[in-house]
C-alpha cells in the first residue's frame, strides 16, 4: 500500500510506476466523480489515453446491473488487456470496480484508490470483490488483488462525519481484536482524527491495514484466523439483514461488537469492563450503541443461524478475551460459542438501552 497526503497530486507518476497501462478507466460514483475523479481522469491523461465512467452513488447501485453497464462502457470503448482500471471511491466503488476488472476479459489489472476510511482500512486491502443481490450483501464476486492501494488521507478531509465515523468503527475493532495499546491511542486521538488531522489518519489507517493484512496473512498458516476480523459482524450481518439499510455498515457494527463484548463477558468468556471502555470509545466517535429502531429478535437469531456453520442450539461469536486479545475455543479455533438463550437476553437489551 501507498500510503501518504496529497498522494493524488502525484496520480500519474505513481501508476507509471506502480501499474504502466496503454489505457487506463477510472471507475467512480457520482459523488466522488466531482471531487476526486475528473482531476485523477486529467492526470492520468498525461500518461495514458483515459476513460472516465462513473455510477450513482449508493450501495443500492452495488449490483449486477451496474457491473453489466460498466463492462459494456469498457467493451464499448474497446479496452483490451493491457489497459488497467483504478477504482477511485468508497468500498461501493472498490468492490464493483473490482469485479468488473476480474472478469473483465477474464480479468485485467486494477489499483485501488480508496477515498472513504472504511476503504482505505478494510475493503481495499484483501482483494475481495463484488456485488449485492436480492438474497443479500456481497453474493456474487471474485478473489481479484489490485496491483496497487495508493491511499490518499487527504481525500478524507470531504468525508461526511458519519461515514468518517463508520470507518473508525472498523478502526477500533483492529484496536480490540490485536492491539490495546492501538485501541488506546484512537481514544487519545478522537479529537484529531475527526478534525482530520493528517498525522493522525495516517497513525490509524497503517496500523489498521498493518492489523488486517497480519491477519489475512496468519489465515493461511493458521486456517480461521481470518474469523477474529468478524468481532462484531454477526450481531451486526442479522441487524443489516432486518433492518436493510437503516444504518450504515459501521453503524451495524459498533451496535455489534458492543453487543457481542456484553455476550463475551456474560458467558465468562470476556473480562468484565471490556463492553464498558468499548462503549465509552463508541460513543466518543458519535457511533451508535444501540439500533435506531427496535430489532427483531426472532428474525435476527434466524439469521445468524444460517449465517455460520452451527451446531444444534448455539451461534459462534469471534469474541475478545480481553483488549487486543481474541480468545479460542476448546479446540484452538477462534470463535466460540454461545447458548441462543444468552444471545437472545443480549440482543432483548439492544432495544432497552
Ligand atoms: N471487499 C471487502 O473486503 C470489503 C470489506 C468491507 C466492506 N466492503 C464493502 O464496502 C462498502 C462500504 O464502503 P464505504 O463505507 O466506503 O461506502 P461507499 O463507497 O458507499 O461510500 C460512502 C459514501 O461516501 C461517498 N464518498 C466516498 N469518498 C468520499 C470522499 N472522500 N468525500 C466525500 N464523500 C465520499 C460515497 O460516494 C458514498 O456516498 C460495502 O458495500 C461493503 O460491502 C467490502
Ligand atoms: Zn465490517
Amino acid at each position: 500500500m501507498v500510503l501518504g497526503e496529497g498522494l493524488l497530486d502525484d496520480l500519474a507518476e505513481l501508476m507509471a510506476s506502480y501499474c504502466p497501462a496503454s489505457r487506463y478507466a477510472i471507475v467512480t460514483d457520482s459523488t466522488v466523480a466531482p471531487l476526486y475523479g475528473k482531476s485523477a481522469a486529467a492526470a492520468l491523461e498525461k500518461v495514458a489515453p483515459t476513460l472516465l465512467l462513473q455510477f450513482p452513488a449508493g450501495e443500492w447501485n452495488k449490483t449486477r446491473e451496474t457491473w453489466a453497464t460498466l463492462t459494456d462502457q469498457l467493451l464499448a470503448a474497446q479496452l483490451d488487456r493491457e489497459a488497467a482500471i483504478l477504482a477511485v471511491g468508497g468500498g461501493v466503488v472498490g468492490d464493483l470496480a473490482g469485479f468488473v476488472a476480474a472478469t473483465y476479459l477474464r480479468g485485467i489489472r486494477y489499483v485501488q484508490v480508496p477515498t472513504t476510511l472504511l476503504a482505505m482500512i478494510d475493503s481495499a486491502i484483501g482483494g475481495k470483490t463484488g456485488v449485492d443481490t436480492q438474497l443479500g450483501k456481497n453474493l456474487v464476486g471474485a478473489f481479484h488483488q489490485p496491483r496497487a492501494v495508493i491511499a490518499d488521507v487527504r481525500t478524507l478531509t470531504s468525508l461526511p462525519p458519519l461515514q468518517l465515523a463508520a470507518g473508525m468503527a472498523e478502526a477500533l475493532k483492529h484496536g480490540a481484536i490485536a492491539d490495546a495499546a492501538y485501541f488506546e491511542s484512537l481514544i487519545a486521538g478522537e479529537q484529531a482524527i475527526r478534525a482530520r488531522e493528517p498525522q493522525a489518519l495516517l497513525d490509524a489507517v497503517r496500523r489498521s491495514v498493518e492489523i488486517k493484512v497480519g491477519v489475512v496473512a496468519e489465515d493461511e498458516r493458521e486456517r480461521g484466523r481470518r474469523a477474529v476480523l468478524n468481532f462484531g459482524h454477526t450481531i451486526a450481518h442479522a441487524l443489516e439483514a432486518t433492518q436493510g439499510y437503516e444504518l450504515l455498515h459501521g453503524e451495524a457494527v459498533a451496535v455489534g461488537m458492543l453487543a457481542e463484548a456484553k455476550l463475551g463477558e456474560r458467558i465468562g468468556v470476556t473480562e468484565e469492563g471490556l463492553a464498558k471502555t468499548l462503549a465509552g470509545a463508541l460513543e466518543s466517535y458519535g457511533l451508535p450503541l444501540s439500533p435506531p429502531v427496535d430489532p427483531d429478535l426472532e428474525r435476527m437469531l434466524d439469521v445468524m443461524r444460517q449465517d455460520k456453520k452451527n451446531r444444534e442450539g448455539t451461534v459462534r461469536f469471534a469474541l475478545p478475551s480481553r483488549m487486543g486479545e481474541m480468545a479460542r475455543g476448546p479446540g484452538g479455533e477462534w470463535t466460540v460459542s454461545a447458548p441462543e438463550n444468552v444471545v437472545s437476553d443480549v440482543l432483548r437489551e439492544l432495544s432497552d438501552s
